[in-house]
């Protein structure tokens, strides 16, 4: 299958485009936003994104899409969000 641009709707409203398997830190940089880090081995959860409404671990998931060519984040850090 061909690699294809996907197109990443941030929550600044900045869109960038990423291939698959690229790194969810980098390219959130490129859009001016930094994802919050902890451990970065995949257990503390300081990194989730929601993806598509998914909850992605942004250090140890690539960015893939399988069937959408547009991916829509927000970061799920909001400390209103766990009330
Ligand atoms: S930084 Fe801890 S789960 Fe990603």
């Amino acid at each position: 299958m061909k690699k294809s641009f996907i197109k990443i709707s941030w929550p600044n409203n900045i869109e960038t485009y990423a291939s698959e398997g690229d790194d969810w830190f980098l390219t959130a940089e490129k859009a001016g936003i930094e994802i919050p880090t902890g451990c970065l081995t995949g257990s503390c959860g300081a990194c989730e994104i929601d993806v598509n409404g998914e909850t992605v671990r942004a250090c140890v998931t690539n960015i893939k899409s399988e069937k959408e060519k547009n991916l829509n984040v927000s970061l799920t850090t909001d400390p209103f969000w766990e009330n």
